[in-house]
């Protein structure tokens, strides 16, 4: 009997015990039909919460329907928020006048995140995104105002959007990605953040001129980027006519831009590092040659071009190069075509050069595969110096973010005037593909005062190296 009231009691708070879960289960299911609701946004499965509905006891339909009530206005919101992606040209023409200076006119909308020393950035998701993820759409090569971007939330893509995954690193450059050294000022700040974000790979790249879509890269650069980052195609957007959204992506709009030159070098340390190991060249630093009399070798390299820029008597400029060479022990001088060579034809001539002598042109981008601290002599035609502007100098800052040291110009002071003074532009183009005469008493004097000094610099280093032999060292590559 006392078991049995026991039992009775014991009934009774079962039941109420009941009668919570019930209410407990009851809040529970919502919250999964819920849950179900707002995961059935990213993949179509409306018909998935009508389908667990209907196995419910009539009694709870009214709760049912309450949450369905919920998901349809969710369905609807997010169907909104699709509905209000909305894409801009890629090419803003309001900021024409000033792409080069202030604001950029490629996704001119959104701000560049800014971090010290480095150039700026933009990625996605991230928060200054509101964690949404860039969208693109068009394949237009002529005209950058017809390609678009947009910014949306994972769960609510445009229609018919393609999700491309991974990390899609999207380059826009005022010049080109064909241009040596434009090649790579376009995409040495790549090469920045992944060193810092753990060597990270990108599994695409989008590249852009003015907005204006490109399918691929100069072959040098693209061997640049091989060795930087293994095989990584370029993105030609032919899975249809998208949007594509990137599920993570890095745009970089401003060359080099903000970075410092520090972080400049150590790009460059790592360019230098992995062309070298691609091209089969396995020393980091070069080992100090010596000669038989025990004096160090010192590698003079002509690089020579043809047609425009090219010397006006290149037998005679070999001459002196070679008459002021052979009066220096251990000095080896070589003459190089640099149109014959393969991207690793040039990377190892530079690996071997101590100082390297040429025209200007893109050529001389090939220095910083030189080691740290070597030289560079460079020669322009007559009209450069008066009508070229700053580009011009493009070399000299090549040495400076790579570590090497610019020995100076020679600018040809002679040849035809061009026939319009006043108009630059004008002579600039009528000087621009010009040849370049030689000073026999310049170039001799400039090369003896260039020799004597890396001659004394490699005496110093020699003697360092005693202490401490060098070794190739394979694997020291940055990244
Ligand atoms: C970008 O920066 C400007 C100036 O600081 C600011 O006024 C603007 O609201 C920013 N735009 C966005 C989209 O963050
Ligand atoms: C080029 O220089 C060489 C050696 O100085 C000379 O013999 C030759 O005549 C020059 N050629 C021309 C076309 O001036
Ligand atoms: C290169 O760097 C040196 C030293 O920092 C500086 O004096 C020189 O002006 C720089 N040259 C150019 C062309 O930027
Ligand atoms: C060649 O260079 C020397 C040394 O700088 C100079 O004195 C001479 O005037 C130059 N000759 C010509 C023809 O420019």
């Amino acid at each position: 009997m006392k078991m049995e009231e026991h039992a009775k009691h014991h009934t009774k708070n079962k039941q109420e015990n009941h009668s919570i879960k019930f209410i407990i289960c009851l809040l529970f299911l919502f919250s999964l039909l819920t849950i179900f609701h707002i995961q059935s946004f990213t993949s179509d499965s409306s018909s998935y919460s009508s389908s667990i509905s209907k196995a419910f006891f009539p009694l709870w339909r009214r709760g049912v329907s309450s949450v369905k009530k919920q998901s349809t206005i969710m369905d609807s919101t997010v169907d909104k928020l699709r509905q209000s992606v909305t894409f801009l040209p890629l090419k803003d023409l309001r900021f024409s006048e000033t792409a080069m200076t202030g604001n950029t006119w490629f996704m001119s909308s959104l701000n560049d995140t800014h971090d010290k020393n480095e150039a700026e950035y933009m990625y996605f998701p991230s928060e200054a995104s509101q964690g949404r993820l860039l969208c693109l759409k068009g394949r237009d090569t002529k005209d950058g105002v017809k390609n678009s971007y947009a910014l949306a939330w994972k769960e609510s893509l445009p229609d018919s959007a393609v999700l491309l995954e991974g990390l899609t690193f999207v380059s826009d450059t005022y010049f080109n990605h064909d241009n040596l050294w434009h090649g790579v000022s376009a995409v040495a700040p790549f090469v920045r953040w992944s060193m810092k974000n753990g060597c990270l790979r990108p599994s695409r790249w989008v590249l852009f001129h003015w907005g204006e879509l490109r399918f691929k890269t100069g072959s040098w650069l693209e061997n640049l980027m091989q060795a930087s980052f293994g095989d990584v195609k370029v993105e030609a957007f032919n899975k249809g006519d998208g949007p594509y959204c990137f599920e993570k992506a890095l745009v970089m709009r401003h060359d080099t831009g903000e970075m410092g030159v520090e972080n400049k070098l150590k790009v460059f340390d790592l360019l230098r590092c992995k062309g070298r190991k691609f091209c089969g060249f396995n020393q980091v630093r070069r080992r100090i040659d010596v000669n038989e009399r025990g004096a160090p070798i010192i590698k003079f390299t002509l690089l020579m071009r043809r047609g425009s820029r090219s010397f006006k008597n290149a037998t005679a400029v070999t001459e002196i190069f070679a008459k002021e060479c052979a009066m220096v022990e251990g000095c080896r001088l070589d003459v190089v075509q640099s149109e014959d060579q393969s991207f690793c034809d040039q990377v190892r001539v530079m690996s071997n050069s101590d100082i390297v002598a040429s025209p200007h042109g893109a050529q001389l981008t090939n220095m910083f595969f030189m080691d740290r601290n070597s030289n560079v002599m460079e020669f322009f035609p007559k009209g450069w110096l008066e009508y070229a502007g700053l580009g011009q100098y493009a070399h000299h800052w090549m040495a400076n973010q790579s570590g090497m040291k610019h020995q100076g110009a020679w600018w040809d002071p002679n040849g035809k005037d061009c026939p319009n003074p006043k108009d630059e532009l004008e002579c600039f183009l009528f000087h621009k593909d010009g040849q370049v005469g030689h000073n026999e008493t310049y170039f001799a004097e400039w090369t003896k005062k260039v020799l004597h000094q890396v001659r004394l610099n490699k005496l110093a280093e020699a003697t360092k190296d005693q202490a401490s032999v060098q070794q190739p060292a394979p694997n020291v590559c940055a990244c």
